[in-house]
């Protein structure tokens, strides 16, 4: 224990001078009331993200790390990146991804757009893993570099199960698979001290109700992780495709769980919005 004394010293002077300046501690979802469920940030090590198919789990990976301060990393298994840059673009300019998509748009004006979406995320790093498996190694190499030198740095991973789906041993069942990918994002995450996002499909029998169970596979989901968030939609989207969504921590390591936070997504502009959650 003496030989941690060191350690536990520059992390609580690290604290100190964030708590001082009035900034997070580390890498934010960037929806406050969930950073303050979470600790004021998302501390080191797995956090999983789960919800039925088309709540915006992707938008959600994206937006924190698009609006991130720090370096960040999005590894996509499932969305090509010229949609991300879409769908990053809708939300950084206020332009309707339909529009963006439709032609409407003389192409000067697009790509005036587009510079906009790229120069709002400056800290931003998209791994395109829809065309090659990203192995542990390369993703380790990546986000080392990725991070620099910095203390701060985020890295998503949108699919956990798209991801390991694309492992070359073709021999693991899909339980081998999802533990050995959780894993060495656990590895990942310890070695560089660093939040890993991981987004995670539902199972069947939990599609509709959600649960800290929820995650198809393997157990290993929620009791490895740090925190584990559902999202589902309550109603019905609006004309823009804005919809309440309720969060809630179905597990959290930092604080307390269960609580629900209710947060707006508009699918148009694939923006994420806190309301007042008191
Ligand atoms: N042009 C658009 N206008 C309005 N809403 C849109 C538009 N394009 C996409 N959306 C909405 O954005 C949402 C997609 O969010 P997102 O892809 O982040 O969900 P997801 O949970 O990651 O889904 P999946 O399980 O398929 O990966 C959908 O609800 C979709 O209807
Ligand atoms: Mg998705």
């Amino acid at each position: 224990m003496g030989q941690l004394l060191d350690e536990a010293q520059a992390d609580a002077e690290a604290a100190h001078d964030a708590y001082t300046a009035g900034r997070p501690r580390g890498p934010i979802t960037g929806l406050a009331c969930l950073d303050r469920e979470l600790g004021g940030w998302l501390q080191p090590g797995l956090h999983i993200l789960h919800s039925n198919s088309g709540t915006g789990k992707t938008a959600l990976g994206w937006q924190a790390v698009t609006t991130a301060r720090h370096p960040a990393v999005f590894v996509s298994c499932e969305m090509g990146a010229l949609e991300l840059l879409r769908r990053l673009t809708a939300r950084a300019t206020n332009t309707y991804l339909g529009r963006l998509k439709s032609g409407e748009l003389p192409p000067a004006a697009a790509r005036q757009l587009y510079e906009r979406g790229v120069a709002s995320a400056p800290h931003a790093y998209l791994v395109d893993a829809t065309l090659a498996y990203a192995s542990p190694d390369y993703l380790l190499e990546v986000a080392s570099l990725a991070k620099g030198q910095g203390a701060d740095f985020l890295l998503v991973l949108d699919s956990l199960h798209s991801w390991v789906e694309m492992l070359p041993d073709e021999r693991a069942s899909e339980y081998e698979a999802i533990n050995e990918g959780l894993a060495s994002l656990r590895l990942l995450a310890n070695q560089l001290v660093c939040p890993v996002l991981v987004i995670a499909e539902r199972n069947r029998s939990a599609m509709k109700d959600g649960g800290i169970n929820a995650g198809a596979g393997s157990r290993r989901i929620e009791f490895g992780s740090e925190s584990v968030l559902s999202l589902d939609r309550k109603g019905k989207p609006g004309p823009t495709g804005s919809v309440t969504v309720e969060m809630v921590l179905d597990k959290n390591r930092h604080g307390a769980s269960g609580r629900t936070i209710t947060v707006i997504f508009d699918g148009a502009t694939q923006r994420f919005t806190e309301v007042d959650n008191g």
